[in-house]
């Protein structure tokens, strides 16, 4: 397999433990991040996207990075994944939006919504880290393979890995498509039913019909 991390592994932010968990501890995160030009991806953002939602969420999925809509509003996944996303949180789990957190892998849009490269993965993976370790959520999701990768240290090909449960410093963590590939692949909507059946059963929260 490719090793796992590549070289360069980022440096650790130490706001988490100064600022404490949950809300004080990702405005501490966030104030860490400032105005980041530790990648290149500084030069073409509008905004850091940092990711929203419960700083005490349960459940935290983790996306890629942002495009042109989040971006544009400095929000995770408000565009056309985005509203998948929220049927899936809304109408799949029957959780509310802003119950769980948002986040991405890397928090600046790539140029032309390419993939976020190994250094731009680095450069941001202590933010990422810090954030998980502040929700400190039951169960993470990873959507799309450069989150699962990300979170699950693998490089197995995400049809392969997804549903896969593995773990994150010792927090669950189920490996799912992305919105974006589901809306291009909608068959491929069974698959992640079956994940997110499991990711219920793990929150406590299974459907009874
Ligand atoms: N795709 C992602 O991976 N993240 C977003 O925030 C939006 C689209």
């Amino acid at each position: 397999g490719v090793p796992w991390p590549p070289e360069g592994h980022g440096e650790s932010v130490s706001t988490p433990e100064a600022g404490g968990g949950g809300e004080a501890g990702l405005r501490a995160i966030r104030e860490e991040m400032g105005d980041c030009q530790r990648c290149g991806l500084a030069a073409g953002r509008k905004t850091i996207v940092f990711g929203q939602g419960n700083p005490r969420a349960e459940l935290m999925f983790v996306g890629e990075a942002p495009g042109a809509d989040e971006d544009e509003q400095g929000l995770a996944f408000v565009g056309r994944a985005g509203k998948l996303l929220t049927d899936i949180i809304e109408k799949g789990l029957r959780m509310k939006r802003e119950d769980v957190f948002i986040g991405n892998v890397v928090k600046c849009r790539p140029p032309q919504n390419r993939n976020p490269e190994a250094d731009e993965i680095m450069a941001c993976q202590p933010f990422l880290e810090a954030q998980i370790r502040a929700i400190q959520p039951k169960v993470l999701v990873a959507l799309g393979k450069f989150s699962a990768h990300w979170l699950l240290k693998t490089a197995v090909p995400i049809t392969r890995l997804r549903g896969q449960l593995g773990e994150w410093e010792g927090i669950p963590a189920m490996p799912t498509y992305h919105p974006a590939y589901l809306l291009r692949n909608p068959r491929a909507k069974k698959d992640l039913w079956e994940d997110m059946k499991v990711v219920l059963e793990l929150l406590g929260r299974p459907l009874t019909d």
